[in-house]
């Protein structure tokens, strides 16, 4: 373990945006996170980040229909637990005039900052900063501060509150958070050392409390003489979610902070222990996969009532909203290393299974569960049916999670109960929202008015991908419920249901296009024209941003990968057709989505291309690191981050499991000594290592 590759600094980065900043070096541990804002400067894009907490609002449409989402849930932003005021002996204020150090240590959790500040009169003091969550998914938020005077001599003022952040000018870009009413704030303080803050969401009737105790008083003050200094330690509790009561703090502020330090890094090192995947030969590589790890496990809900939000705890962009990207591209990691975590995201959809089967209702389809596109509540929060309900996918993305986890941890007690609800609910909703057809006198069932994983096609019937995930989902429903037959008796399965599931599993339909001797997207996809990429500006790009929806459904392209996503995890096609169908995809895809480049890596080692999949997966491995999307500053690609995990480990590391049987094949690309991969297989803890092959 080289300590500088576990450690980002300000080195490995080239924006210097401080919006950017605040993500890149956020901190989170599955319950909240907080943004690396400037701490003398409170900005409108920093704050803290609660997981589950939003507020709702009803979706204005300007035209209405039936079954529309009603409401919208937005993550509220609270208060910068960071921030804080320095007076000069005038009672002036010390305002930044140049950031110092970042470094974020992934091996203890820690990340230390400095700046310099001015006040009116030109003397200097240097601010640092030690910001440390506790792990995992703990309360405290243990903030060392330590400032010394560089030019300044006389009485210096340090003061902590807790203040709403400013609001954030609105924005037309659709990734990024509403601002809808800020929630009701109660401040209290107890004593002199202790500030309560009550913030209750107004329409969603949640209350978080926030805490901060600082052992020398809210507000400190003492004598410098330039090169003196003085600590501050302040204790920040961010309580649980709707718990008012009040945590109390029976140690000591400052031996609080140091013994969350002790815990955060001991639970980092474990972490590492079972998840390392290392990159030898290539430290800038090396440094950014565990940044991504590190980052994607920070994000992760913990208590079965959370989930991963899209840009984690790092950023309000899409709202906190939890999508299918936890399914298909979390959760692979979190399975094969943590699977406890694996196991409290899945519990998450059982939780909403309620919402689901409501949901189902109102799509008219009688029975099963239909998962919300996106949400935090468990309600459908798209306001965009074309590609949010439509996505009709995320039930197959459930079921193929939920059998990735039983197929790397053999946890029977787990299929028993959560894993095989969620089949069994996922299941009878494909079983129910098929329909019968004949294509060559055969019968087929089929699925229509759906949309795929890739956003720039909406609305089509018989989605390769949708109906490749159905088939999955009602087959492996059927061979599990025959094997936990007294589990699948509680949720009233019949052996008749089984046959059911089966026979449709077998009849579903799969476009695929002689001509062109590929599956096809769907059943319409290869008759539109190839969108006009040679007349396209290279700054119209997201298309997303710059042309109507249907101007883009009107041509074949792709956001990200889809029909290529069905051949990644199902990895049943020969050579030959994978590598047609890699080239023909690849041609029409923008990579518009953070999503699809990881696919692309991975299939691409599959198919022995390892330059293609090593240009693939740098984009990928250091996507926010050199923002490649040019939007990190609303928040980490988590996805992508959990995306880079599979192009290393499932592209360049060929892992599989299949029956419960663990393949590995080694795809190495020639510019990497060797591989390091730590997994847990059925509760044991393997390490692989790989090496290139001298051939190439
Ligand atoms: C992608 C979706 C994804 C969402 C949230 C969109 O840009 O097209 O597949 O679920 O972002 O990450």
């Amino acid at each position: 373990m080289t300590e500088k590759n576990y450690r980002l600094t300000l080195d490995a980065i080239g924006n210097r945006d401080p919006a950017y900043l605040e993500t890149i070096f956020s901190l989170g541990n599955g319950h909240f996170g907080i943004r690396a804002g400037d701490v003398l400067t409170p900005s409108a894009t920093a704050g803290t980040i609660i997981n589950g907490l939003y507020e709702t609002a009803p979706i204005q449409y300007g035209e209405a229909a039936y079954g529309y989402a009603a409401n919208h849930q937005t993550t509220v932003a609270l208060p910068d637990l960071r921030v804080i005021t320095i007076q000069n002996a005038a009672g002036e204020a010390f305002v930044t005039n140049a950031l110092g150090e970042k470094t974020l240590d992934l091996r203890s959790g820690q990340l230390q900052e400095s700046w310099l500040a001015t006040d009116p009169n030109g003397a200097t003091i240097q601010v640092q900063l030690t910001s440390v969550l506790q792990q995992p998914a703990g309360n405290l938020a243990a903030l060392t501060y330590t400032v010394t005077a560089v030019t300044y001599t006389g009485k210096l003022t340090l003061a902590k509150t807790l203040k709403m952040p400013p609001q954030a000018a609105v924005s037309g870009d659709p990734r990024q958070a509403r601002h809808l009413a800020p929630p009701a704030v109660h401040l209290a303080q107890p004593d002199a050392q202790t500030l309560v803050a009550t913030i209750r969401t107004r329409q969603s009737r949640q209350v978080q409390q926030l805490q901060l105790a600082a052992a020398q008083g809210l507000t400190f003050a003492a004598d410098l003489v330039p090169g003196a200094g003085i600590t501050y330690p302040v204790v920040a509790v961010v309580n649980a979610l709707n718990d008012e009561s009040r945590l109390g703090l029976n140690v000591p502020v400052a031996s609080l902070t140091k013994s969350v330090a002790t815990a955060a890094k001991r639970y980092w090192q474990g972490f590492w222990a079972h998840s390392d995947a290392s990159i030898q030969g290539d430290f800038r590589l090396d440094l950014a996969i565990h940044y991504n790890l590190f980052q994607l496990a920070s994000a992760a809900g913990q208590d079965g009532k959370t989930n991963i939000a899209a840009k984690g705890l790092s950023g309000t962009g899409y709202e906190g909203h939890y999508f299918w990207d936890t399914e298909m591209y979390m959760l692979p990691f979190l399975t094969y290393t943590n699977p406890q975590i694996a196991k409290r995201l899945l519990e998450y959809r059982a939780r909403i299974l309620p919402q689901a089967q409501s949901r189902a209702r109102l799509l008219g389809v009688d029975s099963g569960a239909l998962f919300a596109w996106r949400t935090i509540n468990g309600e459908e929060a798209s306001a965009y049916f074309p590609a949010g309900t439509a996505q009709y996918h995320i039930d197959g993305d459930v079921a193929f999670a939920v059998d990735r986890y039983w197929q790397v941890t053999g946890d029977q007690a787990f299929m028993r109960s959560t894993g095989l609800q969620l089949l069994i609910a996922t299941a009878r909703f494909w079983a129910a929202f098929g329909s019968w057809s004949e294509r060559a006198h055969q019968q087929t069932f089929e699925f229509f008015a759906v949309t795929g994983p890739d956003e720039y096609t909406a609305l089509v019937n018989n989605n390769y991908y949708t109906n490749r995930i159905a088939k999955f989902n009602l087959a492996t429903a059927a061979q599990l419920a025959a094997e936990f037959p007294t589990a699948a008796a509680q949720w009233q399965v019949t052996a008749t249901e089984i046959a059911d599931w089966r026979h449709k599993a077998a009849a579903v339909f799969l476009p695929y296009s002689d001509d062109l001797q590929i599956n096809e997207q769907d059943d319409s996809a290869f008759h539109k024209p190839v969108w006009p990429f040679a007349q396209t500006p290279k700054d119209h790009y997201p298309l997303l941003l710059h042309y109507h929806p249907l101007t883009i459904y009107r041509y074949q392209v792709n956001k990200q990968a889809d029909t290529l996503l069905a051949d990644y995890l199902f990895d049943d096609l020969d050579a030959a057709q994978l590598q047609r169908e890699y080239a023909y995809y690849e041609s029409i895809t923008t990579h518009d989505s953070s999503l699809s480049r990881s696919i692309f890596s991975a299939l691409a080692a599959r198919l022995g291309q390892q330059e293609k999949a090593y240009r693939y997966f740098m984009d990928t491995a250091a996507m926010d690191l050199v923002d490649l999307q040019q939007n990190a500053a609303d928040g980490l690609h988590i996805a992508n981050l959990g995306g880079s995990w599979l192009s290393l480990a499932t592209g360049f590391g060929g892992l599989a499991i299949k029956s419960g049987v663990l393949s590995v094949t080694n795809h190495l690309p020639r510019q990497w000594q060797s591989l390091t991969l730590r997994v847990q297989i059925q509760g044991r803890l393997l390490q692989i290592t790989y090496r290139p092959k001298k051939h190439r």
